[in-house]
Order: structure tokens, then sequence, then C-alpha cells
């Protein structure tokens, strides 16, 4: 190769290692950007309308609704000093727990719990994993960093499922191999017996400790696998038909505590107006009593996402009694029809 040929193509390497670090930037733009797309997608479906696009106070249309309650409104989110006063795991918290009645004294002093009915739940509604992505673009929102490892996470419950069915399979192997042994054992001891003309003979039963230690790992098995599956999967259910067939006193009982849970525990009317007052999220529900069936009710309050999948209504982890109490209160909504709007005669 000549000196010229040489000189001529000086420029190819430094070209080469201009291309690779641009693919490699934007390669990681990419990654980055699903990763955010995905959380401002569900920030914006199940998030925006509180907490407002950008996560600043008054901008969601729902806003007004929420600071006319006696709970204190949502704090602005884009706020930077976000950023110290609030750990990944405090705003995770914030958005996957259990409802509990915010008039209980009980959970008025508990210092760890977040006792606000007006900011639902999502732990029935998404993933784990999908929460971590929400609370990620939380952060985003306020310029905060965020440091909890979810593919970490994974990894980890990965690799315990992965342990516990070891585990199970080999002591499953165990407890065969035992058995056939204990098998054995009585078929010897029983031929001993017909051979020594004992007619009456029975084998003792034996309990193997090899079935404990299987039994335990198998319980393992299933707690591993339920704690993966609540990371990477939405939780599912299926709800059986209620029989809500009560006396009418009974029913009054209902809907009396019903009308409690909805404001104090679940916090519906942070969504959902009724006289004109509380939230424009959902549907108003001033004729809910007329138009819904209970058995409707009750289904959907259990679990709205089997009746209508991509809902804004999240689950609330409601337990039968509660859904119950609910469905009563509702079918006693039952309001006069809303005035047509006047037409005024110029
Ligand atoms: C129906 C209205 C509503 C919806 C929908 C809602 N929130 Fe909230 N959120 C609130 C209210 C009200 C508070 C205030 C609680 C407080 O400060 O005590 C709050 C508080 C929070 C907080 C803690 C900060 C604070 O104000 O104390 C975070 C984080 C949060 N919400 C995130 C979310 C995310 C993420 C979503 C969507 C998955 C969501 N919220 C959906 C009403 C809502
Ligand atoms: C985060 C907001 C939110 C909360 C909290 C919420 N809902 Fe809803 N709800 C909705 C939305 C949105 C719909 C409309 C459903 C759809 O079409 O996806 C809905 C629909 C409904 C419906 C059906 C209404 C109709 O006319 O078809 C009922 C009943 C209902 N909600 C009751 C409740 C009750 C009771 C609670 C409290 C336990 C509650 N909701 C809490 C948002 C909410």
């Amino acid at each position: 190769m000549s000196t010229l040929q040489k000189s001529k193509r000086w420029w190819i390497w430094p070209t080469l290692a201009m291309v690779g670090m641009f693919l490699f930037i934007n390669g990681c733009a990419l990654f980055e950007d699903e990763r955010t797309t995905k959380g401002k997608k569900l920030y914006r479906h199940y998030c925006m309308h509180c907490h407002g696009e950008s996560g600043r106070q008054g901008e969601g249309f729902n806003w007004d609704s929420l600071s006319n309650m006696e709970f204190p409104p949502p704090k602005d989110l884009s706020e930077s000093s976000m950023g110290d006063s609030i750990s990944d795991e405090d705003i995770f918290n914030a958005i996957s727990r259990d409802m509990k009645d915010t008039s209980d004294p009980i959970v008025v002093d508990d210092i760890d719990y977040f006792g606000v009915a007006t900011m639902p739940t999502f732990k029935y509604t998404l993933s784990e994993m999908e929460i971590w992505t929400l609370v990620r673009y939380v952060r985003s929102l306020h310029g905060g960093s965020f440091t909890f490892d979810v593919e970490g996470k994974r990894q980890q419950l990965e690799s315990d499922l992965t342990a516990a069915k070891d585990t199970l399979d080999s002591a499953t192997q165990v407890l065969e191999a035992a058995e056939s042994k204990r098998d054995e054992e009585i078929e010897a001891a029983e031929a001993a017996a017909e051979a020594a003309g004992d007619d009456d003979f029975e084998a003792e039963e034996i309990d193997l400790p090899e079935e404990e230690i299987a039994t335990q790992a198998a319980i393992k098995h299933v707690q591993a696998k339920k704690s993966f599956d609540r990371f990477a999967k939405r939780p599912k259910l299926t709800i059986a038909r209620p029989d809500l067939a009560v006396t009418e006193e009974e029913h009054a009982v209902l809907a009396e505590r019903g009308k409690h849970l909805y404001i104090n525990k679940y916090g519906c009317n942070s969504c959902h107006s009724l006289d004109g007052q509380g939230g424009l999220v959902g549907p108003a529900l001033d004729r809910a009593g007329f138009r819904l069936n209970a058995t409707w009710i009750y289904k959907w309050l259990m679990y709205p996402a089997g009746i209508k999948k991509h809902t804004r209504m999240p689950n609330l982890g409601f337990n039968d009694q509660d859904a119950r109490d609910v469905t009563a209160y509702l079918k006693t909504l039952r309001g006069p029809k809303p005035e047509p709007a006047q037409i005024v005669p110029e």
C-alpha cells in the first residue's frame, strides 16, 4: 500500500468512531425515551386529571373539586424541593397502599399511613413495575433523581422464584423416594406376617418427615410465584355473582355504612359528584339507583377493569362487605332528572 493511498484514508477511523458514538448516544436516548413514554402514558391516563399535566397545582381539570374537600389537596409535584423531601419509596407507597377509614382514630394516629381518601390507590390496578415507572415519571416532573433499582428487583424476584422451584423439585423427589421405601417396607412386613400365618396384620400408619418439608417448599413456591406475578403483571380477579337479597331494614343499615365508606374510606367523591358537589373524573352518580343494577354495581366496585379494561376508575381494593355497603348506598341515589336546558325566547 503506497503512502498516498494511506493518507487518503486517514478519515475512516475518526468517522467510524463518530458514527459509533452517535449510535450509542441515540440508543441510550431511545431506551430512556421508552421508559419515560410509558410513565407519561400511565400518568396521563390515571393521574393528570387531579395532578395536572406537569404536576403543578391547579392544572388538572379535577383540581377545583379536590381543593373544596376537607382533605389537603395534592402538593406541587413539579416543585424541586420534592426531590429531597420525598423518597422513591414514599412516592411508591403514596400510589400503592390500602384504603383505610380516615375517620378511624387508629388510622389518624398512624404516622406511617398516607391517610388521604381523596388520593385513590393503584395497588390493585397496576403492576408494581408500572407503579415504579410512574415513580420515575413523577421524579422527572420535579427534576429529582430516581435511584430505585427496578431491574435489580425484578431479577431478585425471578431468581427467588427459580430457587423456590428447585427446592420444591428436590423436596418432591426426596419425598417420592421416602414413600417408595416406606411402601416396600410395608409390603415386606405384610409378606412376613402372611408367611408367619398372621391374618390380622395391619401396617402402622407412618408420617414421613419428608412430607412436611415438601409441603413447606410448595407453600414457599406459591408465595415466590405470587410476588413475582405481583411485580410483573396487573392483578386479575374473578368476581362471583353475589346474592344481594336483604330485608328493607338491613338494606338501610348497609346503605348508611356505605355512605360513610363512600366519603371517608374510598373517596369516591374525589372523582364523582352528587348534587353538583365532588369530582368530575367519572359521571355524576345522583341517579345511580335508577340507572344501575345492584349486581352490576357490586361487580364494578370489586373489579372495574373486569368490566371495562382500560377504565380510569382504579380498583380500590374492596372487600365483600364494603362492596355490599357501597352498592346499597348507590341504590338509594334516586335524584330527580336534571332540568332540561331552558330555551329563552328572544
Ligand atoms: C382523584 C384525584 C387523584 C388522582 C386520580 C391521583 N391523585 Fe395523587 N393525590 C391526590 C391528593 C388529594 C393527594 C394529596 C394527599 C396529601 O397531600 O395528603 C395526592 C398525593 C399524591 C402524592 C404525594 C404528594 C402529596 O401531595 O402528598 C403523589 C406522589 C401522588 N399523589 C401521585 C399520584 C399518581 C402517580 C397518580 C396516578 C397514578 C395519582 N397521584 C392520582 C389526588 C389524586
Ligand atoms: C380516580 C377516579 C375515580 C374514583 C376514585 C372512583 N371512580 Fe367511579 N368512575 C370513574 C370513571 C372515570 C368512571 C367512568 C367509567 C368508564 O367509562 O371508564 C367511573 C364509573 C363509575 C360507575 C358507573 C357509572 C355509570 O354511570 O356508568 C360507578 C357506579 C362508580 N364509578 C362508582 C364509584 C364509587 C362508588 C367509587 C368509590 C368507591 C368510585 N366510583 C371511585 C372514576 C373514579
